[in-house]
Parts: C-alpha cells; structure tokens; sequence
C-alpha cells in the first residue's frame, strides 16, 4: 500500500493491517477517557470546558451520533417537530439553513469557540448535538432530566458513508474503513462502545435517553417520528395526526427533499472544515454496503460486534 495523505495534507506512513501501528495516528485521532477522538478538529480542550462548565436545562434536548449514523436527518426531524408551533413547512428556518446550524454540536462549535459560552439566552428548550460518548458528557446532563436521543446505523453503511464523506481529506479505500473499525480506532471509537453507553441508558432510564436507529426510522418514518415526538414531549395530538402534520414533517425531512433545498445544495457551514453542504447528502439508503464490502469483510466485522455485544441484548440490524 503507497502512503496515504492525512487530513492535514502530510503524508503518512504505510498503514496496512501488517505494517501500520496505527491508523490514530494517520487519522489525528488521539485516546481521551477511552474512545478515540479527531482531536484535530475536537480539542480536547473543548470537551474538557464542555464537562466543566455546561450547565443542563431539564427542558435541554441533546441530539447524539456517532458520524454517518443519521446526524442530520435526526436534526432536521427534532428541530422541525419542537418548532412546528413557531414555523411552516414554508418559512421554516432549514429552508435556508444546514440542521447543523441549527443545532449545534457542543464540542465542535460551542466550547471550540469558547471555553465557557453563555447559552442562557437561548430559548427553551435549548437544542444541542454532540458526537461524543455517554461516559464523556457533562455530568450536569446526567443529573438533569434533559432528553438525549441517539441515533445508531448498522457499522457497514456508516463505514461507506464516512468513506465517501471524508473523500475531500484522504483518500483511503472502503477496506482501510473496515480495518479502522474492526480495531475500534476510529472517529469516536470504538463504535460497540459508543453504542452500548446509550443502549445501557436507554434501557436504565427511558424517559431521558431514546435509542433510534437508522434503518427503523428509514423503514416507518411515521411511526418512529411519532415515537420521537412523543419522547421529546411534544406529542402529536389526534387533530395533527389526521390532518396529515406528521406525514407532512417526514416529507419534509426526507432526504429527496432535504438534498434538493439550495442551502443543501450549494451552501456551506461558516468556519467548518466541510467544504460543502452536499456532502450531508449521498445517497440515503440502507444496505449500500453490499455494493462496496465483500462477505468476508462482512463477516468479519459482524464476529468482532458479536463478541464485543455479547450479553449486551444489543445487536445491529
Ligand atoms: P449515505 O452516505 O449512506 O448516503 P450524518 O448526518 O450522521 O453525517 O449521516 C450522513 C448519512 O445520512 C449519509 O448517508 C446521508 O446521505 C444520510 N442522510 C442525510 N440526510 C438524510 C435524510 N433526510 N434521510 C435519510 N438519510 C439521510
């Protein structure tokens, strides 16, 4: 394998399963309190401010991923179902904005800016996002009654998408992926344990931790919007229900229709490293793994889940 270049432009060494020593290091990714993060990009001085000094809300709603799971679509759903009494479909603020400018991400924009920002102005209920671990988030979260929802996707289509995503900073194949992600050294990493701290929550305390998966919301995008809704305390009621409001919300928040809207499609995030809002949007299925992993690698990474969930209850579709 020639070497590749690294997210800085540099060049980095081999990283083959045989001679690399770490795909971190090629990566920028460095172990802080057990997971590996882009340290690059997320300071670990901004997760530090962001467990010191935030200050949860009960009313707060944390949106939480790990990269490629959903992030955006579960952006747009929750903002749009907590805002539906304030805006239209027509004159909603995502028609001219990227969902990550609406709901911010603690550790990438918030304390990256500043170490201690004042978020007291914001309205109620104040809508944060994080991709980082349960066992990493400010313990003001974990003794409120705040609402966390987590949205996971089955590893294979994530390791695509970031694959696809990531092609404008490296260009590493699908199977370097795969290897970073069957040694659990990938961007919040390891992904079984990023899942089970949300999955444990979620089965202790239900009311402030939703387990969502990808596929579930692609395959009854009513009912699990339904269920979302429910969850975040705001509730269909039956006249919104027959009157079309949550189908009309789940075509809003589709990826044909988020993908094709101008903000989407030419727009870009001030001060962010992705170079385009399109990215956001490729192409939005379930299962496309098949068409760029082969059974073997399949198999391999399924063995690795199965050991590392075992006894968990959690499996991935
Ligand atoms: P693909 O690359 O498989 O298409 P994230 O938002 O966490 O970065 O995840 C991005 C993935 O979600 C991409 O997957 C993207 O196409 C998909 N996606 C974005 N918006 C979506 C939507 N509204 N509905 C379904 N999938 C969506």
């Amino acid at each position: 394998m020639e070497s590749k270049k690294s997210s800085l432009g540099s060049s980095t060494p081999d990283i083959s399963p045989s001679a690399a020593p770490s795909y971190a290091y090629a990566l920028g990714l460095t172990q802080f309190q057990g997971f590996w993060i882009p340290s690059r990009h997320v300071p670990t001085s901004s997760i530090i401010s962001f467990q010191k000094y935030f200050q949860a809300l009960h009313e707060d709603i944390i949106v939480v991923s790990k990269p490629k799971a959903g992030t955006t679509w579960l952006k747009a759903l929750v903002f749009t179902i907590v805002n539906r009494h304030s805006y239209t479909l027509s004159n909603t603020p995502l028609n001219s904005a990227n969902p990550h400018q609406l709901i911010p991400f603690f550790d990438v924009d918030l304390y990256k800016e500043n170490p201690n920002p004042d978020l007291s102005k914001i309205s109620s209920p104040r809508l944060f996002s994080t991709h980082l671990p349960y066992s990493m988030l400010a313990d003001s979260i974990k003794r409120s009654n705040c609402r966390i929802v987590y949205i996971t996707r089955n590893p294979f289509d994530i390791i695509v998408s970031l694959r696809h995503f990531f092609r404008f900073i490296d260009d590493w194949s699908v199977e370097d992926y795969l290897e970073m992600f069957c040694r659990g050294e990938e961007p919040y990493g390891p992904s079984w344990d990023h899942a089970l701290g949300y999955w444990n929550m979620s089965v202790e305390k239900p009311s402030n931790v939703l387990f969502m998966r990808y596929e579930e919301l692609k395959e009854d995008s009513v009912a699990q919007t339904k269920r979302l809704a429910e969850f975040l305390g705001f509730a269909f009621s039956m006249e919104e229900e027959k009157t079309g409001v949550v189908n009309q919300i789940v075509d809003f928040c589709s990826f044909n229709n988020l993908k094709d809207l101008e903000v989407n499609k030419t727009g870009k995030i001030p001060r962010s490293i992705i170079p385009s809002n399109k990215l956001f949007f490729r192409s939005g299925k379930v299962g496309d793994y098949v068409n760029h992993l082969s059974p073997a690698a399949v198999e391999r990474l399924s063995n690795i889940l199965k050991e590392k969930l075992n006894g968990s209850n959690l499996t991935f579709n």
